[in-house]
């Protein structure tokens, strides 16, 4: 109540709070390592958001305010103050020599020169306007002098500071940072998974999923996508003056902006092609996709003396990796069953290299999907393969099309057990409506059986339908049932493997509860969804027992979901099924309890190196405790964990009195406080 007589002590508060969830926001979503937990930063966030509501103190870049805006009904047109250019491509070593050497011949020298060597993010090129260390507009490529204003959109993105970070170096004037707003992979194959599941169409690759989100006129949309931003330069600065490109990637990283963290400096143009080769190695295991590398001259003297032509610099190479397009013909279009009984079509092709793999099949999502596409047996397609996203028919090459070829028609049986298929009316997903489906059935064992599942080591597919197909299971409760006396006879099995399998089917019996949920099935519910459901509920029956209402104030779970789940739960069969279980002694374990943790609140100061741990896993495991990491010992640090060679921070703990842990002792206190 006193606040309300005393605004100069609300307005210190609301910087306060505002300095402090900027940077908690930076090292969540740029660092990847908390300092504080989630439950910590939604109560600054909640008591910011009150003080700014009760003294009207909110401003655009407060960070409440990253979604609220209204819809727009159309984007205004931004100019960049310097082009945004476009890149020279490469595709092979040869010209990449030939590249360098122009160079040397246009800078009339001999000598190598440093290179910055980037990886190529593939998804939509931004530019964020920050004056006087604020983010004020942000705007697409455009077509490079002019682009889309779409701040309140990009203001969404979590790794896109709304203030740039201060401590290190002061804010300039003007900063124009150009970089890529892209998906991760493992997202974007899930948001597309939920789109069809939705009737929707999927996007064909996660770049126009990026550009399709950042073009949306109701930010709120946006905001839901799972959109990241890796910075790789800048436009025009004011009051800050760079003496190489790697010094611009290295500020903007003090500024709290994200930087690839892969990027490297080399010396010379071998140390690009080097990079190249490794990078093409790396590639698919990074969660994102990158269609190449950047080349870039570093001092930025030189680059200047390079300049550009009309639409790229002279200092700059893009070394693309193969193409990851091919055309090929479709042999014939079949429709596989999966374990919701969910029919897809697949386009069976004449065999084609994509990127480097051979791919012979390409998933057409659904009916609609083939409708769209009009793909018929016969047909020339251009196929993609994405990163680790199933093939795809991007299109048909009309032109090609041979005569009589028909258009594709959904089969009316299961083509594995022949039951009428049904497609409920407004669904694009045809289904097989038979529970005992062998195609599903298998399946759905199969899922049970996962790594994220009951995780049962041994039960692959291929005996998954073997058990299948001799009818010694009908229903992943038959699995708890099986002897090795069972097993011995069948082909593939010997003794020794059919008591392997069965020990690990006994073995999954009792698993952590999100398991088990996860292994049930249920439409809608991946992993994720079923840690929260069982943080939640902690028992089955409870989640069993739990009303649409209930189950849509866990945090996470939307109506859909909540109505998969209900629907799921009241089925007689699942219901018998899950008795079934329990009555073989199946069981989820519930959650470890969030004991109000012994290092909740506490802070501590690390010094010295850790022999079994990195600095980053141990403040993440503080972290995880409620416990806070700072860097400088004061009277207010709880404890100070010395490890190998420790630094002047020991001297001052002691001198202050502070609690001195070794690692031992501090491993023992993070054990005890799990
Ligand atoms: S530098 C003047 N660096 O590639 C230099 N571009 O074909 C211009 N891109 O529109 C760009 N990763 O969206 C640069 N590390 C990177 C990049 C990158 C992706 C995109 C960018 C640009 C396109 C150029």
């Amino acid at each position: 109540m006193a606040e309300k007589n005393l605004p100069p002590q609300a307005a210190s508060r609301v910087a306060e709070l505002r300095e402090q969830l900027n940077y908690h926001n930076y090292r969540y979503y740029v660092l990847d390592d908390p300092v504080v937990a989630d439950a910590e930063f939604d109560r600054l966030m909640a008591e910011l958001t009150r003080l700014e509501e009760d003294y009207g103190l909110a401003t655009p870049d407060s960070p409440t305010q990253r979604v609220g805006a209204q819809p727009l009904d159309k984007f205004e047109t931004v100019s960049h103050r310097q082009p945004m250019l476009s890149l020279e491509n490469a595709f092979s070593e040869a010209e990449v020599f030939e590249f360098d050497e122009r160079l040397k011949r246009f800078l009339k020298t001999t000598e190598e020169f440093a290179y910055v060597l980037e990886p190529k993010m593939d998804g939509c090129a931004v530019e964020l306007v920050y004056e006087n260390g604020r983010l004020t507009t942000g705007s697409t490529r455009g077509d490079g002098f002019r682009g889309e204003n779409v701040t309140q959109n990009l203001k969404t993105i979590h790794t896109i500071p709304l203030s740039l970070l201060t401590e290190v170096a002061p804010a300039p004037e003007l900063l124009e940072v150009r970089g890529e707003v892209y998906m991760d992979l493992p997202e974007f194959n899930q948001y597309n998974a939920e789109r069809l599941a939705r009737g929707e169409p999927a996007f064909a690759n996660p770049r126009n999923a990026a550009a399709g989100s950042l073009r949306q006129l109701d930010p709120r949309i946006t905001a839901a996508r799972p959109l990241k931003i890796y910075c790789y330069g800048v436009g025009e600065v004011g009051g800050r003056n760079f003496d190489t490109h790697w010094e611009v990637l290295q500020t903007l990283k003090q500024w709290g902006l994200r930087v690839n963290p892969l990027i490297q400096r080399g010396q010379g143009i071998e140390a690009a092609i080097a990079y190249h080769r490794d990078l093409e190695h790396r590639r698919h295991g990074l969660p994102y996709e990158i269609d190449g590398m950047v080349i870039k001259v570093d001092p930025l003297t030189l680059q200047e003396r390079l300049g550009a032509k009309s639409r790229s610099p002279r200092w700059a190479l893009a070394f693309k990796f193969a193409a990851t397009q091919a055309t090929t013909r479709v042999l014939a279009i079949e429709v596989n069953v999966g374990r919701t009984g969910a029919i897809t079509p697949m386009a069976v092709m004449a065999p084609v290299e994509v990127g480097g793999v051979n791919v012979s099949r390409a998933t057409l999502h659904n009916e609609a999907e083939v409708a769209r596409k009009d793909v018929r047996v016969g047909d020339t397609v251009l196929v993609q393969r994405a990163g680790d996203v199933i093939p795809e028919v991007v299109k048909v090459i009309l032109e090609e099309r041979p005569a009589g070829a028909e258009p594709f028609r959904m089969p009316e049986n299961c083509p594995v057990c022949g039951t009428a298929l049904v497609r409920p009316e407004g669904e694009k997903v045809t289904r097989c409506p038979n529970p005992d489906c062998i195609a599903s059935l298998t399946r759905g064992i199969q899922h049970f059986a996962g790594k994220s599942a009951m995780d049962i080591d041994g039960l692959g597919e291929k005996i998954v339908q073997q058990l299948v197909d001799v009818g010694l299971v009908k229903d992943v409760g038959d699995l708890y049932h099986l002897t090795e006396a069972d097993l011995i006879p069948l082909e593939r099995f010997a003794e020794k493997s059919a008591q392997n399998i069965v020990s690990a089917i006994q073995a999954s019996k009792a698993v952590p509860l999100w398991r088990l949920i996860n292994a049930l099935g249920i439409r809608f519910v991946g992993e994720a969804t079923a840690q929260l459901l069982a943080q939640h509920f902690e028992e089955l029956e409870k989640l069993m027992e739990a009303s649409e209402e209930q189950l849509l104030h866990v945090e996470g779970v939307g109506p859909q979901v909540a109505s998969s789940i209900r629907e799921f739960f009241q089925s007689e069969r699942n219901q018998a099924l899950i008795k079934k279980l329990q009555d073989k002694g199946v069981v989820g374990l519930p959650p470890e309890p969030r004991a109000a943790s012994l290092l909740g609140g506490k802070t501590f100061v690390f010094t010295g190196g850790l022999a079994n741990l990195s600095r980053d896993e141990a403040k993440t495991m503080v972290a995880a405790r409620g416990g806070k990491v700072t860097s400088s010992v004061s009277a207010k640090t709880d404890y100070v964990v010395a490890g190998a060679d420790p630094g002047s921070k020991l001297a001052k703990a002691r001198e202050l009195g502070v609690t001195i842990l070794d690692e031992a002792a501090f491993a023992d206190l993070l054990q005890r406080s799990t």
